[in-house]
């Protein structure tokens, strides 16, 4: 048989075609997947300007896998000095406000004992002009004792706690810092009165004191006498620096305001939150808003207020700034990256780069191929969520320490879910990872009972009547009826006008299918405060507890199984079975099973398995 000439050649085009139309879609793919198409929102500048940041964790080197958040504590540093710069050169002011918790997240702060002392010095290169204590400064007095020695050293007279002490070696309780500060700004010379408070937590160490906000108020005479010193003609703006959630259904700010208001009926007044991990902005009244700016270097928080004004549109405006260069570089209108670095800001990148090398944190312990694994992005039940991989394979694996321990061959291992304090992307897993995903070093405890009561504890545990906040994460904490309300409401304060918000949404679902997945934040002032419009992520609920079941069929309800879960989750667990009326035998708690934390199983599993 023979080919002729013509039929050769169209073949080879064809061919040649085919070849050409691939590669362009491979490039085209790329190209959108570098150049998603964003136009990041600018920020709006007032008479005073804020710069926010809480809930960092140590997360000073930046999400080394996730784009979007792909700044570092150097980067950061530049922006902010740029942005002072603009400040000063507009005669407007600016102030950067920190509100607290720099520990437990992330391998730079945990990995070394104490944990903080590699990454607090990093923390401490920007020059905030406020800050305040968190509720993992105190957990250990180590920790604590580094605020004290170190921090407040450094910061002097910026470092403001009004409720939380720190206790001398003599005995004596001294402030953390100061419990307020009166200045005025350089620019605008606004008078500017401040305190810095912390929820009422009460898990602190024993070199260490909370005093609620409510009992400062009501039974601390300094705290008043420090309002009436600074009366409403002496005072331009107040500003309090929490580590206290700022939605309604935490009453603590709302106490506190509504002393303020008493003193400063009129006075404008501006919060900054922490603690639940979340982007928020409440409007508390006309004069009075709070701001709050979610977590891990995710988000930089940006308020500013406009005093003169008497329209209140005008007056406010927030932008939840996501923690990476694009949006830094476009806030600080300098488009070469060499330009936007500052000496310092490179010198700390070199640090932080320096010291991961010295802590080994990219030591790649395995790989993580099929999957990200979520928290909360997709449903409990999905084979993509976190909890699911950690009861389906890798609890499984988990063994008694003591070969000669008593167990039975059925057994149920629970873990409350605030135990995962991260999703884990594909990509190289490293030591830093475990930290990122699971900080927390808990030991494995058991009890050994019957199948009958073992099997109701998690519904019990996850009952809605049950009220264990704690036991999940803290960004799933808050009241979320609260949020979804004003989702469906659109929105609690009548600032938005409905038809922009219309017409932003249509404008936005014809753009999506380029926008990055990310934060979409409703707050008091609408839904477009995140700098960069994004595909919204969706936090499915989850419950208190998971667990893995190694259970037959068959057996009788009457049969003993091992339950084994973490000692932090002990009194729940004996809370559970005193609601299931039943007792444990005179004496008997649970006994030791392993001290191979959640972190480190993982770890094991990840490098011998895969995930
Ligand atoms: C405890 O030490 C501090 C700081 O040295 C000192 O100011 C204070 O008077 C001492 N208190 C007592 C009770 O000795
Ligand atoms: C940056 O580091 C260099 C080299 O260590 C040092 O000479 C310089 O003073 C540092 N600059 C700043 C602004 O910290
Ligand atoms: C436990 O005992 C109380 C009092 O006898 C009873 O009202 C309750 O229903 C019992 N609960 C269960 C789960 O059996
Ligand atoms: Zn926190
Ligand atoms: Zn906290």
């Amino acid at each position: 048989m023979q080919f002729d000439n013509t039929v050769i050649r169209n073949i080879i085009l064809i061919f040649l075609g085919i070849v050409a139309f691939t590669q362009f879609y491979k490039l085209y793919n790329v190209y959108y997947q570098n150049n998603p198409v964003t136009a990041i929102r600018d920020l709006t500048w007032g008479d005073i300007n804020f710069i926010h940041t809480t809930d960092t964790h140590g997360w000073y080197s930046g999400h080394l896998i996730q784009q979007s958040y792909n700044a570092d504590w150097g980067d950061f540093i530049s922006f902010t000095s740029r942005l002072k710069k603009i400040a000063d050169d507009n005669g407007q002011d600016l102030l950067l406000i920190d509100s607290g918790d720099r520990h437990d997240g992330n391998g730079l702060s945990d990995v070394t004992v104490p944990n903080g002392v590699k990454a607090l010095p990093i923390f401490m290169k920007e020059d905030y002009d406020l800050l305040t204590i968190g509720n993992h400064e105190l957990y250990l007095w180590e920790n604590s004792r580094q605020e004290y020695e170190d921090l407040i050293e450094h910061f002097k007279g910026n470092y403001l706690s009004s409720n939380v002490e720190y206790k001398l070696d003599n005995g004596t309780f001294v402030t953390f810092g100061d419990k307020f500060k009166y200045f005025t700004t350089p620019n605008k010379h606004l008078r500017i009165l401040s305190f810095g408070f912390l929820f009422d937590f009460n898990r602190f160490n024993d070199h260490s004191r909370v005093t609620s906000i409510k009992e400062v108020i009501d039974n601390q005479p300094w705290f008043k006498e420090t309002l009436k010193a600074y009366p409403p003609e002496e005072v331009d703006l107040l500003l309090l620096v929490t580590h206290v959630p700022i939605t309604r259904s935490w009453p603590e700010i709302y106490y506190l305001h509504s002393v303020l208001r008493e003193f400063y009926p009129d006075t404008k007044i501006q919060y900054f939150g922490g603690h639940s991990h979340i982007r928020d902005f409440i409007v508390l009244d006309e004069y009075a808003t709070a701001l709050q700016s979610g977590r891990y270097c995710e988000t930089v928080g940006w308020t500013s207020i406009n005093l003169q004004t008497d329209n209140f549109k005008e007056r406010y405006s927030r932008t939840y700034i996501d923690f990476n260069l694009d949006s830094f570089q476009h806030h600080a209108k300098i488009s070469s990256k060499d330009s936007f670095d500052t000496e310092k800001g490179v010198n700390v990148s070199k640090l932080i780069t320096q010291t991961r090398n010295e802590l080994k944190l990219n030591t790649p312990i395995g790989y993580v191929k099929k999957s990200n694994y979520y928290i909360d992005y997709v449903p409990i039940t999905d084979s993509k969520n976190i909890f699911h991989f950690l009861t389906k394979k890798v609890l499984p694996t988990l063994t008694p320490d003591d070969e000669n321990l008593e167990i039975h061959d059925e057994r149920i291992i629970i873990i409350n879910t605030g135990s995962i304090r991260y999703d884990l992307y594909k990509g190289p897993y490293t030591l830093d990872s475990r930290y990122i995903v699971s900080p927390f070093e808990n030991l494995w405890v058991k009890l050994s009972i019957p199948k009958g009561i073992a099997i109701q504890i998690t519904p019990l545990l996850n009952d809605e009547s049950y009220i264990a906040k704690h036991l999940k994460p803290p960004h799933q904490q808050d009241d979320s009826d609260e949020k979804n309300a004003r989702r469906q409401t659109r929105f609690s304060y009548p600032v938005l006008d409905l038809n922009d918000y219309d017409k932003q949404t249509i404008k936005n679902s014809k753009k999506k299918k380029k926008l990055t997945k990310g934060y979409v934040t409703f707050d008091d002032l609408g839904h477009e405060g995140d700098d960069t419009p994004h595909k919204a992520v969706v936090n499915f609920p989850i419950p208190n507890v998971v667990n893995s079941e190694e259970i037959k069929k068959g057996t009788s309800d009457e049969e003993i199984v091992d339950l084994i879960f973490y000692d932090f989750i002990e009194s729940n667990i004996i809370w559970a079975l005193d609601q299931l009326n039943y007792t444990l035998p005179e004496g008997k708690g649970p006994d030791f099973y392993s001290k191979k934390y959640l972190g480190t199983l993982l770890n094991e599993y990840i490098r011998d398995i895969g995930a």
